[in-house]
Formats: C-alpha cells, structure tokens, sequence
C-alpha cells in the first residue's frame, strides 16, 4: 500500500537559471513559462562556500519583480544567519542553506519558518545523512546535492540516488512530509532515476537552458519521469 502511494508521488521540474544567458536574464526567465512550471531556481554563490560568484538579493528582486514565478533560492554561501532577512525581503518563497556552512542549522531553519516562508537544508555529496538525520522534523525541504556545487552542467554523481532512496526511507519509516529535491546533472534519464528513488523537486539547469527550445526541453523530462512512473507501477501488479 505504502510503496503504492510512492509510485504516485507528484513531481516538478525547477528550471535552474544558472545556465541561462546572463545578458537577457528577464527574457531568459521567461523563455520558461509554460503551466508545468511553478518555480525557478536561483544559485546564489558567494566565492567561499563554492568557487564562483553569481547573484545577490537584487536579482531575485528582480526576478520577483518581472516574472510570475515563485523563487527557490538555494544558498551557496558561508554567512547565512546575515543574508536570510535580505533573501526574505527580496521575494524568496524557499530558502535553502547548506548544512556544511553552518553549525547552527536548525537555529536559522526555525528562522527561515518565521518569517513565513519554506526552509530547506542541503548536503554535498560527500556529506552523510546522519549530519542532517536530527532537524528532518523541522524542515520543508532537503536538498541533495547530486554534483559538487558551484557550477552548472556538471554529471550527475550515481551515488546520489541510493542517498535519495536512503532519505526517503527514513521519511517514510518517520511519517514525515518534507520535500526531497535533487539539485546537479539533472536530465531526462537521471531524472526518472532519482524521481523513482524518491525526489519530488527536480532541478535542471543545462538540460533546460542548454536547448534552444526550452519547454520542448523540460516535456522531454516530464515525459521521462512519467514514463518511470508507468514502469514503476506496472512492475507492482
Ligand atoms: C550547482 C547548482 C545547480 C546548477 C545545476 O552548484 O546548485 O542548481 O544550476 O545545473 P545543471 O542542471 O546544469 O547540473
Ligand atoms: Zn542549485
């Protein structure tokens, strides 16, 4: 019963605009806007956490301000607690930080939850869960790490999916409701795997904004996903 509801998860693809054309970026963002699509996702990067630079909380005004868009804001940086107010008021609807970046996660986890919107934690792929294993209560969102981050179109590290499949059974085996999201490498094939090992929030920057027709880009990995679901259910009868 249990592994049927799995089967049945909902799923959505988040354009990571990392990979667009950083000159028309408004344009860009909106190169994307077809009905499956609910949230854009914002690489912020500061050049400590990871080596490279992107955004900062203007840009996500920005795109705030022009799209219809809600902003999944994945945080790449090393000071958190002084950044989230500025995220906040930038238009931020998830603000994810990196659990390696801070020792104090579930403090500014509770602090994301108060100023009213989702918080989510994420994990390189050489963090284990256990680092995590003990605010899983308290978060709207894990986000796996499945390439090293700082740079888009990078390839999808196979690990990943046995530590997606891992976090989502101690979801099950707790009765939690968290968000898992993959984040890295992200296309057709990989995402149906790690859809099928348990991740609901797909992000996917080169897949999308490397194709010069992008909503032909994400059908392409919608339809790979629900082709796994099909399969997926039909290996269950
Ligand atoms: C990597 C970023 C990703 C990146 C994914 O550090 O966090 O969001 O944009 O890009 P692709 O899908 O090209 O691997
Ligand atoms: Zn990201």
């Amino acid at each position: 019963m249990q592994k049927m509801k799995t089967q049945n998860r909902k799923f959505q693809i988040l354009p990571s605009i990392l990979s667009a054309d950083f000159g028309k970026f408004i344009e860009e963002a909106q190169s994307v806007d077809i009905p499956e699509i609910e949230f854009l996702h914002v690489d912020v990067m500061d050049g400590h956490f990871v080596p490279n630079l992107t955004f900062g909380p203007s840009l996500v005004e920005s795109l705030r301000k022009h799209t219809r868009f809600k902003l999944d804001v994945h945080l790449m940086i090393e000071d958190v607690p002084q950044y989230l107010p500025r995220f906040v008021d930038a238009g931020a609807d998830i603000l994810t930080f990196h659990q390696e970046a801070e020792r104090h996660s579930q403090r500014y986890i509770q602090k994301i939850k108060e100023y009213g919107i989702r918080a989510g934690i994420s994990i390189n792929p050489a963090t284990p869960l256990e680092s995590i294993q003990w605010i899983l209560a308290d978060v709207d969102l894990v986000l796996i790490m499945s390439v090293n981050p700082g740079f888009g179109g990078q390839k999808y590290i196979p690990g990943s999916t046995e530590k997606i499949a891992e976090l989502n059974r101690l979801k099950i085996s707790r009765g939690l409701d968290f968000v898992i999201e993959v984040d890295g490498g992200i296309h057709p094939a990989t995402a149906a795997e790690a859809y099928r090992a348990g991740a609901e929030y797909l992000v996917a920057g080169n897949a999308v904004f490397g194709e010069p027709d992008r909503p032909k880009a994400i059908r392409k990995i919608i339809q790979s996903v629900e082709r796994e679901k099909i399969e997926s259910s039909s290996r269950l009868v």
